[in-house]
């Protein structure tokens, strides 16, 4: 995008300058930030909080994946590796609704994107998803953010998402703290991109995934909603060696006190399914 391409462009240059006091008025100002972007004031997806110990793994329900961790925020599969430098991944994406037995008043949300680092490497996380909104009263909105943990997210504007549109996700490295994100409307070629330069958090390149999040707001996880199942096609990474799919995987469930919320598989080598349980 123009406007980003101008701004990594004014950021890469600000190095030169001997103080930013030596920038003229205003251009300190505009980082990062397009101006239509708005901040999702303290909406934050979070590095993996692994679930209280004595639930923290259990081989015996996963099957043929190499095995199931459960997390307080996180679902679905990380590839642990090294030299990541990017991910992708496809969802339809799905109508939330409350939780059974979940109050009228009350909104409910989930996540679902995909991402570098996060998980064994929690210094930053390069993401872009769409975000579910449901109340018990049946109404739901969506949200469509990129975010540079430890940053908040930023909703993308212009790029209004509804129930059933299938949306392409991918996020790319270009530095430990540079990159980009893209997310992809497949129905119509439409897209929306951001560029992140001279971020806060470095990434280590060590994890690259594909999950459904109870993401945190004001310090703590939102009330988490029913999101049905996410499936993530075309699912894929590459590391300087090449493209890998999602075999070898670890699978992430979210667990809460005793309940399992979600169940998470793979199959083949490029699809990854969560299902609300
Ligand atoms: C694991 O793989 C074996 C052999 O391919 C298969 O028979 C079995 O059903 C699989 N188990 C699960 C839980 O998928
Ligand atoms: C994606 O394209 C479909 C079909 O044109 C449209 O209905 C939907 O609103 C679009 N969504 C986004 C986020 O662009």
């Amino acid at each position: 995008m123009k406007f980003t391409s101008a701004l990594s462009i004014l950021l890469g240059a600000s190095s030169a300058f001997a103080a930013p006091s030596a920038l003229p008025d205003g251009v300190q100002l505009v980082p990062r930030i397009p101006r239509a972007a708005q901040r999702r004031a303290l909406r934050q997806t979070s590095p993996l909080i692994p679930a209280t110990s004595a639930f923290k793994e259990d081989s015996a329900a996963a099957g043929n994946s190499s095995h199931v961790d459960y997390s307080q925020n996180w679902a679905g599969a990380v590839l642990i590796g090294s030299g990541f430098t990017s991910v992708t991944g496809t969802i339809v994406v799905p109508t939330p609704s409350a939780p059974s037995g979940g109050r009228r008043s009350t909104q409910y949300a989930a996540s679902a994107w995909v991402g570098i680092d996060g998980d064994t490497c929690q210094t930053a996380i390069l993401q872009t998803g769409v975000d579910f909104y449901a109340t018990g009263s049946g109404s739901v909105s969506f949200d469509a953010w990129y975010e540079w943990f430890p940053d908040y997210a930023y909703t993308f504007s212009g790029f209004a998402v509804h129930a059933g549109d299938t949306i392409r996700m991918t996020a790319t490295v270009s530095g430990s703290t540079s990159g980009s994100v893209r997310l992809e409307n497949l129905s119509t070629g439409r897209s929306v991109s951001h560029s992140f330069s001279n971020q806060q958090g470095s990434l280590c390149q060590t994890n690259a995934e594909w999950i459904v999040e109870d993401f945190s707001s004001g310090g703590g996880l939102v009330p988490f909603a029913d999101f049905g199942t996410v499936t993530f096609t075309s699912a894929s990474a590459t590391t300087r060696s090449g493209t890998v799919g999602v075999q070898g995987a670890d699978i992430i469930d979210i667990r809460q006190g005793n309940s399992v919320l979600t169940d998470c598989s793979t199959s083949g080598s490029s699809t990854v399914t969560c299902t609300y349980v």
